[in-house]
């Protein structure tokens, strides 16, 4: 098959984020969710933003609306959530209307690298999407344009170590069509874009926890064995490619200068 530059919605729906897979996927994270640790990974990580109710956050690649849904409920929060599956949307959407959230949390298709809103929200939340995406220096030139000044930037993905990878990581990231980072090269292309108290935290050692936990779970699944003994295959090659250091976990956080207001600047940077 062939890789985007990109994720394209045709490219996500089509593979990885298949209604079967995404419906495995929320039956290992857990109810809502389709990124490590789950609802608990998620109240951590809201908690940090340390946002007053209503406050307006924008998850970008929200999945099937987990961490919205927290947000909102929990946190009184007001939520946008886009999402470039189609797959992911309309389940998520479905959850929304039985959540009696619609007030607050708004779920809407669209790429966030075509994404034109200028300072509209107080944060910037997003769990491990930007794997998907090629175009880092757009991404994060666009995401500045649409926080206010001041405001927050937090973000888990998954990251690499330095290379050679083994063939095995090299194969898997290019299968994929993921574009990793160091937790290094991550600051800087933050710092690059003009972000400034940039914060990166290797949370490796937490991503390999989670992967033993998630085996548990898998193990207790009731489906059909070769569907458990594939996911079980596929979770034991992640913790092998993290314990080499191949494949690592960052945690993400960065503001918007105070005095930083405008469109993005992606267009400047690249004529
Ligand atoms: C691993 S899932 C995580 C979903 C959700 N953040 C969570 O924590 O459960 C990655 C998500 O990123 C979305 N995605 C990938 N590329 C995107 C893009 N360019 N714009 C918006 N969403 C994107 C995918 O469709 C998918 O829902």
């Amino acid at each position: 098959m062939t890789k985007p530059n990109d994720a394209t919605q045709d490219f996500l729906d089509s593979s990885q984020y298949q209604t079967q897979s995404i419906l495995q996927y929320e039956a290992i994270y857990g109810e809502d969710f389709v990124s490590p640790g789950g609802r608990a990974m998620a109240v951590e990580m809201i908690e940090r933003l340390q946002l007053a109710p209503g406050a307006s956050v924008l998850d970008v690649g929200c999945g099937l609306g987990g961490s919205a849904f927290v947000m909102a409920s929990e946190f009184g929060l007001r939520v946008d959530g886009i999402d470039l599956s189609k797959n992911m949307l309309e389940i998520a959407n479905r959850k929304l209307r039985t959540r009696g959230l619609s007030d607050q949390v708004r779920l809407e298709w669209g790429d966030c690298l075509q994404l034109d809103r200028t300072d509209s929200y107080d944060a910037i939340y997003s769990r491990d999407v930007f794997l998907h995406i090629h175009d880092k220096t757009r991404l994060f030139s666009v995401l500045k344009a649409a926080l206010r000044a001041g405001g927050q930037l937090l973000f888990t993905d998954y990251c690499c170590g330095p290379k050679p990878w083994s063939a095995d990581f090299t194969a898997y990231v290019a299968n994929r069509g993921y574009c990793l980072h160091s937790a290094e090269e991550y600051s800087s292309l933050l710092a690059q874009a003009g972000f400034s108290q940039v914060v990166a935290e290797d949370a490796s050692a937490r991503f390999i926890e989670i992967l033993r936990s998630d085996l548990d779970r898998i193990g207790a699944l009731e489906i059909e064995q070769s569907v458990r003994d594939g996911l079980e295959r596929s979770w034991r090659q992640k913790l092998a490619r993290s314990s080499t250091g191949d494949h690592r976990w960052g945690l993400f956080t960065a503001v918007k200068r105070p005095c930083d207001s405008g469109s993005p600047n992606h267009t400047e940077e690249t004529t």
